[in-house]
């Protein structure tokens, strides 16, 4: 078997504007020239086409930020796999915790994000992860396993096709990293869930997400485990990011 690429991407969230964008993509292109592992953007949709434009004849892929279970049809303000593959969209991040919190997004409707995008050609970076009362009750790996379970139930042997990010929802923009033997532990537990349902278990990049920055990310990358990073702040600037993607060697 071919030796598995780091995956490294880049969350911008809600953040951008067309001059910023312009310079930071540019930065990246030229950064990733030599990069030996996979690096993506996730973008708000408006600005596909001028990512797309600016990456255009580089290795940087172009990710979304959330994709429609629904393929086409009467869902206002919903975003469709087939539109994000017109764009040139490889990823689409479903299930990140700022959607199940603030949108009410269910292990169920996670599970049937990432088949529809399966299906119509987009690879789908499923996240798990707790909260802090979550950890501090010891349920830590009760949650991650049951948000994963959904997504292998609806997916069945598909699930070797997709990208697993896991992200302690109390690192998640707080500056408070996991160590890299706490993300070690919940990882090599989604791999082993992950070896139960599919014999491809190890082709499975499983990114660890929450304040992964310059200074902690080549600690978090040496861990068997950890195939990649989901970037929030740290991909907004681009020495950062290309110092997290130099980590991923
Ligand atoms: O999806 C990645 C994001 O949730 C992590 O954010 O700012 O802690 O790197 P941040």
């Amino acid at each position: 078997m071919t030796e598995k690429k780091k995956l490294i991407a880049g969350n911008w969230k809600m953040n951008g504007t067309l001059e910023a964008n312009d310079a930071l993509v540019r930065a990246v292109v030229a950064g990733i020239k030599d990069a030996k592992c996979t690096v993506a953007v996730c973008v708000p949709a408006p600005y596909f086409a001028q990512v797309q434009m600016l990456k255009s004849g580089s290795a940087l892929e172009l990710g979304a930020q959330d994709v429609s279970q629904h393929t086409q049809g009467a869902y206002t303000g919903e975003v469709s796999a087939p539109m994000l593959r017109e764009f040139g969209v490889r990823y689409a991040i479903v299930g990140h915790s700022e959607r199940r919190q603030y949108h009410g997004e269910t292990d169920a409707l996670v599970a049937e994000k990432a088949k529809t995008a399966l299906a119509n050609g987009i690879t789908p970076i499923v996240c798990v992860g707790e909260t802090l009362a979550d950890r501090e009750s010891g349920k830590t790996e009760e949650v991650v396993k049951r948000q994963m379970a959904a997504v292998i139930h609806t997916n069945g042997h598909c699930i070797s096709e997709i990208v697993v990010a896991y992200e302690p929802v109390w690192a998640i923009g707080t500056g408070k990293t996991a160590t890299p033997e706490q993300a070690q532990e919940v990882h090599a537990l989604l791999r082993k869930q992950l070896a139960a349902a599919t014999a491809h278990a190890e082709r499975v990049n499983i990114l660890y997400g929450g304040s992964m920055n310059a200074g902690n990310a080549a600690s978090l990358l040496a861990q068997p485990d950890i195939d990649g990073g989901l970037i929030g702040g740290a991909s907004l600037k681009a020495a950062d990011f290309l110092t997290i993607v130099a980590a991923a060697q």
